[in-house]
């Protein structure tokens, strides 16, 4: 039995962030992960191979569609699938291997194996190679992230019913792809098979694709995808999924009743939503409140049993990489006696299609049921230079500034790369920034980000270029 100051759960981007600053605060930690990488979801099954896909489809997209519009001459284009995902696998590798060894640069045991709570301080790890090893800790971090969500009598077999993780990993370009539900995994992974070629056909419960978005932008965003040729069944229920020897039918119904549907594809991607992962953990036999959706319940990272802390997707708030990572900094700052703090008011979010989707902060619609008087700026893309000199001007900014502070609270954006503009917002979000101060921010020209500018000029009604 060893002693450890903290053992992490899980290796994500919530437990491993967690267990880098830990080490770097010079207490002895131990990270425990039963996948044989690190890394958790975003890495192996996530963030980084679904942007690698999204990457090398939008540059063939790009060279089918639109090459020749700019004087670019591409004959015999076609798509090698087995390379791409060699280069998919080739991100992840790297950066799997880059965690790793910056457990050993911190001074972290890396330990493979399942962690398990016994009560108390002690976990049990069930070590790869089958050993079963006790610990103590001082503190405890569960990090174990999520998994898929599925409908409710329906496998999925990752084969022709597939997770996001199956549709990472499809060996063919399916002829036909129907997407249940039209948030980020299936807008995002839809897009990467359209853009090979399939004809895809997202069905969505809701009337209107990433419905916790700001409304303006759920629906340009649709406009946007239904344009690039993805189909749309909106405000419809699956009810049925059957395996046939040759793809699949799926049965749809309005949500609000009324007459079935059959629907046929190749392959059907459940993208309904990920629920908190926690089995085998031990937390009933620990004590360890969660709700009833499995999610550990915490009050500032604390779980109600002393010394168990909870962060990432297994706990309330956003399911996303870098949300995960701010709680796992904030936790190793607390096992080490200092602050944590997490501002869940500035937790971006991108939808990485193209053009891509970023948001921050509050949305119309949450400023408006808060009784918040608030002033709009927006400017589009189409009236940017750099925007108009791409022939990318598909899209807007919109900053939102609450009067009465005087300080921005919100901006949806929508257009090529705003994923890495958004950060801009964030920062001033996080400096208690107004409008008036990225207004008269000097900002390189010609560069997309003179519409974040313009649209902070609006907000205070000077706007200049439109
Ligand atoms: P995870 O990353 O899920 O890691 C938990 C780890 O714990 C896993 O490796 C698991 O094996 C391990 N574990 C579980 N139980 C045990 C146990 N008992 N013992 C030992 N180990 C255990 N987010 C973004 O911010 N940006 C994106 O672009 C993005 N893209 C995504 C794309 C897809 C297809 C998916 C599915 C998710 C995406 N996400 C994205 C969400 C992101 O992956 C998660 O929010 C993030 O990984 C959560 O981190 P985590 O550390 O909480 O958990
Ligand atoms: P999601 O919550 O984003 O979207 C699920 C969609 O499915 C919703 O629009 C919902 O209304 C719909 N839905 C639910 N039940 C349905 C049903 N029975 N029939 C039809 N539609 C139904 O979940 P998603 O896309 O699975 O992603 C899971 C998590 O992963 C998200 O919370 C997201 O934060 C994270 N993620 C983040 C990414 C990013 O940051 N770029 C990329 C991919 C995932």
């Amino acid at each position: 039995m060893s002693a450890y100051d903290v053992i992490i759960i899980g290796g994500g981007p919530g437990g491993y962030n967690c267990a880098i600053r830990a080490g770097q605060l010079g207490l002895k930690t131990a990270i425990v992960e039963k996948r044989g990488k690190l890394g958790g979801t975003c890495l192996n099954v996530g963030c980084i191979p679904s942007k690698a896909l999204l990457h090398a489809s939008h540059y063939y997209e790009t060279a089918e569609k639109k090459f020749a519009g700019m004087g670019i001459k591409a004959t015999g284009l076609s798509v090698d699938l087995p390379k791409m995902m060699d280069l998919k696998l080739d991100a992840v590798d790297g950066l799997t291997k880059g965690v790793e060894f910056l457990m050993k640069k911190n001074k972290v045991d890396y330990i493979k194996g399942a962690g398990r709570l016994l009560g108390g301080s002690r976990v049990e790890i069930s070590e790869e190679g089958g050993a079963k090893t006790v610990h103590d800790a001082k503190n405890i971090v569960i990090a174990t992230g999520s998994e898929p969500a599925s409908l409710p009598g329906v496998e999925i077999d990752e084969d022709r019913i597939v997770s996001s993780t199956g549709a990472l990993d499809l060996t063919a370009i399916p002829k036909k792809l129907i997407v249940i539900g039209a948030g980020v995994i299936g807008l995002e992974l839809g897009s990467v098979w359209r853009r090979l070629g399939a004809e895809v056909t997202v069905v969505e419960y809701l009337d209107r694709v990433t419905p916790t978005m700001d409304a303006e932008i759920s629906k340009q965003f649709q406009r946007t995808l239904a344009k690039q040729g993805m189909k749309f069944q909106m405000s419809s229920k699956v009810v049925a999924i059957e395996r046939l020897k040759a793809g699949v039918h799926v049965a749809i119904e309005p949500a609000k009743g009324g007459e079935r549907k059959a629907l046929e594809a190749d392959i059907v991607l459940v993208a309904i939503g990920r629920r908190p992962y926690t089995t085998d953990l031990g937390l009933e036999a620990a004590g360890v409140r969660f709700d009833q959706r499995g999610f550990i319940e915490t009050e500032h990272f604390a779980t109600n049993i002393p010394g168990v802390w909870a962060i990432g997707d297994c706990t309330h708030g956003p399911m996303l990489a870098h949300k995960a990572e701010e709680e796992g900094i904030a936790v190793a700052q607390k096992c080490a006696g200092l602050w944590g703090h997490v501002n869940y008011d500035v937790i971006p979010n991108v939808v990485y299609t193209d053009p891509e989707i970023a948001s921050v902060g509050k949305t119309e619609e949450e400023l408006k049921a808060a009784g918040v008087d608030y002033s709009v700026g927006k400017f589009p893309f189409l009236a940017n230079s750099r925007a108009r000199t791409n022939h990318e001007t598909e899209g807007f900014a919109k900053i939102l500034e609450d009067k009465a502070a005087k300080r921005v609270v919100g901006a949806h954006l929508m257009g090529v790369g705003v994923g890495e503009l958004i950060g801009e917002i964030c920062v001033a979000m996080e400096f208690g920034a107004s409008a008036e101060d990225i207004a008269r921010t000097c900002h390189a020209h010609p560069t997309m980000s003179e519409a974040i500018r313009e649209a902070a000029k609006g907000v205070d009604g000077w706007l200049m270029q439109a």
